[in-house]
């Protein structure tokens, strides 16, 4: 019984989570929430983590981003009446309230999760964030904040000062601020070998970019 119970909390999720996602064009999209679903299960399957948490965190992990809420605890108000809306049971949803709270990046000063859930969950997240998919969601991000790709004249010291130009951070500087720094957090071993592929492709990427524009790398 309780199988089903899940399955169908589940189904509901995924309808929830599709309506609160709709027409999010700068990486937030449905796509991104379901390939972290996937991922996050092949994980907790690897590392034996509890399926029904990491799917229904995987799934619910967005809805209370900043990004799309007033504030991060107006959101997290969000998904936890929406749960207790559906009768999820109190254990279930305190774990998944624990780790959507805490496993954003926050420039990676956020401490480390405490459950393999949790784990699993954020190493999902962060897959998604580098590798050929990262690329392109960096690109869609940057664009959609108006930022410009590249600028050969900055070197990466100018473009980590936190107040220059801020708002004009390069997309190929969110490279060096982030991307290539998430191999080395992953939390569980299969994620960690994940990791190690897209991160190398990353690197031949740069390297590429930096042949085709006649630069030196930053
Ligand atoms: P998530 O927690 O799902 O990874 P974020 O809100 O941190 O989401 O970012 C969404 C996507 O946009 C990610 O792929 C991220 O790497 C990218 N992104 C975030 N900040 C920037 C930035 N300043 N420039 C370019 N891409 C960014
Ligand atoms: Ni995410």
């Amino acid at each position: 019984m309780k199988v089903a119970d899940h399955s169908w909390l589940i189904q509901q999720a995924e309808r929830f989570v599709k309506q609160v996602h709709a027409g999010e064009a700068s990486g937030h999209d449905w796509w991104h929430i379901d390939r972290v679903r996937n991922t996050a299960l092949d994980i907790a399957a690897k590392e034996n983590a509890d399926r029904t948490v990491c799917e229904l965190a995987a799934l619910l992990h967005d809805v209370a981003d900043e990004k799309l809420n007033a504030s991060k605890e107006a959101g997290l108000e969000k998904v936890r009446a929406w749960l207790t809306e559906q009768a999820a049971d109190e254990d279930l949803t305190g774990k998944v309230m624990d780790i959507i709270a805490n496993m954003s990046y926050n420039g990676g000063k956020n401490p480390p999760m405490t459950t393999l859930e949790g784990q699993v969950v954020q190493d999902a997240d962060r897959l998604d964030a580098i590798g050929a998919i990262g690329i392109a969601r960096t690109f869609a991000y940057s664009g959609a904040k108006g930022r410009i790709i590249h600028d050969p004249e900055l070197s990466l010291d100018d473009l980590a000062q936190e107040d220059y130009r801020s708002a004009g951070k390069t997309a190929i500087y969110h490279f060096y601020e982030k991307l290539l720094k998430l191999k080395s957090l992953m939390n569980t071993p299969y994620a960690r070998e994940l990791a190690e592929q897209r991160h190398a492709f990353m690197e031949q990427y740069l390297q590429q970019f930096y042949r085709e524009w006649g630069s030196r790398n930053p």
